[in-house]
């Protein structure tokens, strides 16, 4: 019966925002969630979305189901912003793309595609990595395991102890990476390790599966952010892709994004795409059109295009701001030496501060900033006139 269920624990991310809206202090700030806020630390909807929702507004689009695949100029869309409008592989029709529910609608996807025709393969995911990914593997009932990532001793990249985990896993596991502004860490390999990432996967047989939840929101270049999945995909790898438009073009509530899955042929990806429409139809049946007419819309139109690259590049540029202010603050008022300059390595929306779970607690119980509990706090919610306040928080929590 009902009365038999037990009580879930909260989400350790959209948990947070739960606690943030419950305090009734005026200092709080909500740096859990990965959500851009304007410097007033208000939502932002992009000018460029409502420009294109006034444009679909006046169309009088109708309401009609989807197909399960979901449409067609969002699809085509999609993957060319990912490879690029002229990849051999695009041109080769070796990629099936399916619409999906934003990154982890997509996330969960492909890991039922997994599950189904790689049984026992085994996923392999970087410690640390985002909250949900272990979830999401978990509820498709896919083996996972973590790969080494971040080493705290250096407060970068353990490269080594990647490419140690990654060789020694099982051939054809499939390789969880993220595409760019690794979420937590804001630490990416660089573009020399992300060769030797390449040819360590190839050799391995393994199947490269990115993670793409900020293309064009840690660099403000929609091709650098994409440059590491067009190195797989310019090998002739198979290659599975999530992607995500919450971010870059703020449809968090949308659930926009997209499941790409490059193939060896054509035939395959044809196979392919039959099957991911077989697994959605039981699921949702098909998916939501507004966000997708909203990417299509914008993509389709050079104006609108290149007012949404200027605007990324603004939100992308506001978060480097607060960046280089959290860190100038941090560093004249912490009398301890330590070294801070890690904050200024990191990239992309967050950044991960070493902060313990109890410091984590300090934070949040003394000083009213709301944060995931691994030391993770998302400056895309901070502004530059709260960075003295967070500063003092961090330093405080740091020595007790
Ligand atoms: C985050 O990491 O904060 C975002 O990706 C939001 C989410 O869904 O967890």
């Amino acid at each position: 019966r009902f009365e038999g269920i037990p009580m879930a624990p909260p989400d350790p991310i959209l948990g947070v925002s739960e606690a943030f809206k419950a305090d009734k202090c005026d200092l709080k700030l909500n740096l859990g969630v990965g959500a851009y806020r304007t410097e007033e630390l208000q939502p932002y909807v992009l000018n460029v979305v409502k420009k294109a929702e006034n444009l679909m507004l006046n169309r009088g689009e109708n309401k009609e189901y989807l197909p399960i695949e979901g449409w067609a100029a969002f699809n085509k869309a999609t993957a060319e912003l990912l490879l690029g409008a002229d990849n051999p592989a695009i041109k080769e029709q070796r990629v099936a793309t399916v619409q999906g529910l934003s990154g982890t609608g997509s996330l969960r996807h492909a890991a039922a595609l997994i599950e189904r025709y790689f049984p026992g393969a085994k996923v392999l995911i970087s410690s640390p990595t985002w909250g949900n990914h272990k979830n999401i593997f978990n509820d498709a009932r896919v083996p996972w395991s973590e790969y080494r990532y971040y080493d705290p001793k250096t407060v970068g990249l353990d490269f080594e102890g990647m490419l140690e985990d990654i060789k020694s896993a099982p051939e054809g596991s499939f390789v969880l990476l993220h595409g760019c502004a690794h979420n937590p860490t804001g630490i990416d390999p660089t573009p020399e390790q992300w060769v030797k990432i390449a040819d360590l996967i190839q050799q391995k047989n393994h199947i490269p599966f990115f993670d793409v939840a900020y293309q064009g929101f840690a660099s403000g270049s929609l091709d650098e952010d994409a440059a590491s999945v067009r190195l797989f995909v310019s090998r002739g790898m198979e290659v599975l892709v999530a992607q995500s438009y919450s971010k870059n073009l703020g449809l968090y509530a949308e659930r926009i994004g997209a499941i790409n899955v490059i193939s060896s042929s054509p035939e395959s990806a044809a196979r392919v795409k039959s099957q991911l429409k077989r697994i959605a139809r039981p699921m949702y049946s098909n998916p939501p059109v507004h966000g997708a007419r909203i990417v299509a819309d914008i993509v389709g139109n050079p104006d609108l295009f290149n007012e949404w690259k200027a605007e990324m590049e603004m939100m992308a540029g506001r978060i480097k701001n607060v960046r280089q202010k959290l860190y100038d603050s941090i560093s004249s008022k912490d009398k301890s030496g330590k070294d801070w300059s890690f904050i200024l390595k990191q990239i992309g929306m967050f950044s991960f501060t070493g902060l313990n779970k109890n410091q984590s607690d300090n934070m949040t119980n003394k000083w009213h900033v709301y944060m995931t509990k691994d030391g993770r706090i998302s400056l895309a919610g901070l502004s530059l006139a709260k960075c003295e306040y967070l500063a003092d928080a961090i330093i405080d929590s740091y020595h007790n």
